[in-house]
């Protein structure tokens, strides 16, 4: 087959690595409005739902009857099924129905009503609706913090470095599972010596979360997963009631829980039921209302490149976190597992999310490299930190994230590796040697970290979770070597356990441990003006990337003394001569400026412009525009004073035009915009071809390098050299004859 070079080209690009399938409803492979599912209805007899999503009470399976039970609340629900989807989906978009008018409604709604509301909104209309919706007024972020060798000093280090750059929480798993109480130990100890407040907590199951929990080695649980088919339940050995109990155990012990759940996990576990995800995501969501959870990991999460491999899967994962927000639940938006391969479509994911903003923006941003993600590869990683603080930057949006410099990075980290190593010490755990502190203070992946025996690792984990020491311990030991004030930071998250404030929906911690929830920072985003935004302190925080400089830099390097062999006469008059080329220069040129936006010397440019019009046999006179800076209005008036009618126009950053008197001004012979691509040798050529024209000879136009990138890398540079020479323009002041004395290298 005769193949095209550009589908050839194409085939080869990222997102062609991708796997794309077409819709199979039967398999639950259909992101929303599957065929099969139920169109919404509820009938009410002596205030028990009789019928909901048009299957009668007596077919109910545990999610229904989970859900007519806990989650709607069957007071509003007969108000609420009767109001059209459309009005919904239009009070979502619209800023003038609050938050509150539309939450109190939306508890009426079953899983169908809210499938259907979805149905009416395009991805704006829904970033409208999160952005109102979304229950905590200020967003955050959450990390990811793990490494493939599971090495404590680099956890915590890692862990110290992710608080430094703002993240609200941090979280850990684990490769091995008996890891899992030194792991999450090495990520308590590197936050709280990153920043106090951090919430932290370390995958595992469930049970073994629940102890790690009440050791207050953890203050989070998100492993709660809840799926919306009563099969994938049962197969998983569960049910409704048995995850609200968990949740309750969790929370009587002071630690925050949110559930997890997501478009794509009961197609992937083969029990969709022939139902949509989003359809089957909205039961999920009522269950974890109903469950009295205060918030959720939605949007896909672990399965996300599932949804994205069929159409419509970005928005669905959009819907489903704009659902969440709609019950009044916390939302760690997903965007945690690798969903691309390409990074525009990675980055125009993330933006449903980034640009109204969510209670995390990422449900774990890899705050390591990929190699070392032990949650399935992120979609950001600590690769892309840069980019994504000028995401920030960028949009003046707050994505939860800050830039931080690299010395206060070397020093958080030190500091946590420290800690763990004289944690270790007390608590008698295998050493941490310095050589193990000095490379996690530097490294950037496990592989930077010299290997490390863990079999007396997992024995010491084994004993620490089976014993009776606990964060106390821990404090203990931090007070005893040097580290009081991680001591305090723990001590404190121990009390804000028992406090249980840090319940309230929502809730993180900011500065000096106060809880910031949708109780006490409800969102109040009633359109333009309203609602958080990124000012103040926080907005010069995220502007002040360490990348940027400052301008007057970019002009430092082009300053030099004037040209003393260039001497001014007074005022220039028209030559007569036909072999003559008039060479005019820019008002700042080998005056106030002395080398070009490329770096060349202005008098080695003149002294090539000559050699070229004289190896021609041309008759150069140069003269100084002063009235105007801009090169079309340079080359004009040298062509104008010309014998010949040529002219050559030259600006102090070196960008040239040949000009010839007939032609209108911005008109040219010859123009030669990209400046930082001229060599010496191309200045002798326009020279030599300005001579040419002169003579009336022909002349090949000369040839320049087409350097796209240097107008993205060299503007600011361009417009402070522009405005240097502007600056020197004076409207009044004639073009001035120089005198140049040189030698012509003939
Ligand atoms: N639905 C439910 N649970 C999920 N998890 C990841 N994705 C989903 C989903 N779409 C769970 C995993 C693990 C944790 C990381 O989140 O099962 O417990
Ligand atoms: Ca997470």
């Amino acid at each position: 087959m005769t193949r095209s070079k550009r589908f050839e080209l194409l085939a080869r690009r990222d997102i062609n690595k991708e796997t794309f399938v077409e819709p199979w409803p039967e398999a639950g492979l259909i992101v929303a409005d599957s065929p099969y599912d139920p169109a919404p209805s509820l009938i009410m007899r002596d205030g028990c739902a009789q019928e909901m999503d048009g299957k009668p009470r007596e077919d109910f399976d545990a999610l229904d009857r989970f859900i007519v039970a806990h989650a709607l609340d069957l007071e509003i629900a007969p108000e609420a099924m009767d109001i059209p989807a459309p009005d919904y989906a239009r009070m979502l978009a619209d800023i003038n129905v609050s938050r509150a008018d539309i939450a109190r409604l939306v508890a009426g709604c079953t899983p169908a009503k809210l499938c259907e509301i979805m149905r009416h909104m395009n991805v704006l209309e829904m970033m409208m609706g999160l952005a109102k919706m979304r229950i905590r007024r200020q967003p955050a972020n959450q990390a990811h913090v793990t490494n493939w060798r599971e090495h404590p000093a680099l956890l915590a280090a890692d862990a110290a470095e992710a608080a430094l750059r703002g993240f609200a929480e941090v979280e850990t798993t684990v490769r091995v599972a008996r890891s899992a109480p030194l792991c999450a130990l090495a990520i308590l100890v590197g936050t709280q010596s990153g920043r106090g407040g951090v919430l932290t907590q370390c995958s595992v199951e469930e049970a073994l979360g629940l102890r790690l929990a009440m050791k207050g080695l953890t203050s989070y649980a998100e492993t709660l997963s809840v799926y919306g088919t009563e099969q994938t339940f049962t197969d998983g050995d569960d049910s409704p009631w048995s995850k609200a109990f968990l949740a309750s155990a969790y929370a009587s012990r002071g630690v925050k829980i949110r559930f997890t759940s997501g478009t794509g996990s009961e197609a992937l576990m083969g029990r969709a039921e022939r139902k949509s995800m989003l359809y089957l995501e909205a039961r999920c969501l009522l269950l974890v209302k109903g469950a009295g959870s205060q918030g959720v990991q939605n949007g896909s999460i672990s399965c996300i490149a599932l949804p994205e491999a069929l159409p419509g899967g970005v928005r669905a994962v959009l819907a489903e976190n704009l659902l969440a927000a709609m019950l009044g639940l916390e939302v760690a938006a997903g965007n945690d597992a690798l969903a691309s391969h390409s990074s525009i479509r990675k980055t125009a994911k993330l933006m449903l999310q980034f640009i109204p903003g969510a209670d995390f923006i990422f449900s774990g941003y890899s705050a390591i490299p990929k190699r070392d993600n032990l949650f399935g590869g992120g979609n950001f990683d600590a690769e892309d930190f840069d980019d994504y603080n000028v995401l920030q930057r960028d949009m003046q949006i707050d994505g939860g994230a800050r830039p931080i410099r690299e010395a206060e990075a070397l020093a958080a980290r030190e500091k946590a590796a420290r800690a763990i190593q004289a944690v270790y010490a007390e608590l008698g755990f295998p050493a941490i040697s310095e050589a193990e502190i000095a490379a996690a203070t530097v490294a950037h992946s496990s592989d930077d970290m010299p290997a490390r025996d863990i079999l007396p690792d997992l024995a010491a984990a084994d004993v620490f979770l089976h014993g009776d020491a606990d964060f106390v311990a821990v404090i203990r030991a931090l007070q005893a070597t040097g580290f009081a004030d991680i001591a305090a930071n723990i001590l404190e998250m121990g009390r804000q356990r028992v406090a249980g404030d840090y319940l309230q929906p929502s809730a993180i911690f900011d500065a000096d441990f106060r809880v910031r929830s949708a109780i006490n920072d409800a969102n109040d985003y009633t359109g333009p003006g309203s609602g958080y935004r990124v000012t103040g302190q926080r907005w010069d925080d995220i502007s002040a990337i360490p990348q940027a400089q400052s301008p007057a830099g970019f002009v430092q390097p082009h300053l030099a003394p004037p040209i003393s062999r260039l001497v001014e006469l007074g005022a220039a008059a028209k030559g007569s001569t036909q072999k003559e080329v008039v060479l005019a220069l820019g008002p700042a040129f080998g005056r106030a400026l002395g080398f070009t936006i490329g770096g060349l010397a202005h008098e080695d440019v003149l002294q090539a412009l000559l050699n070229g019009i004289a190896g021609e046999g041309g008759l150069a006179r140069v003269v100084r525009v002063y009235h105007s800076s801009d090169c079309a209005a340079i080359g004009y008036v040298g062509a104008r004073l010309s014998g010949s009618g040529i002219g050559i126009g030259l600006q102090s950053r070196g960008t040239a035009v040949i000009h010839q008197r007939d032609l209108a001004p911005l008109n040219n012979l010859e123009l030669f915009p990209q400046s930082p691509s001229l060599s010496l040798v191309t200045y002798e050529q326009i020279g030599r071809n300005a001579a040419r024209y002169a003579l009336g000879l022909p002349a090949q136009p000369v040839a320049v390098k087409i350097d796209n990138g240097a107008r993205l890398r060299l503007i600011v540079k361009t417009a402070l050299l522009h405005r240097r020479e502007t600056d020197e323009a004076r409207p009044n002041t004639p073009p001035q004859e120089l005198r140049y004395d040189w030698e012509p290298a003939l």
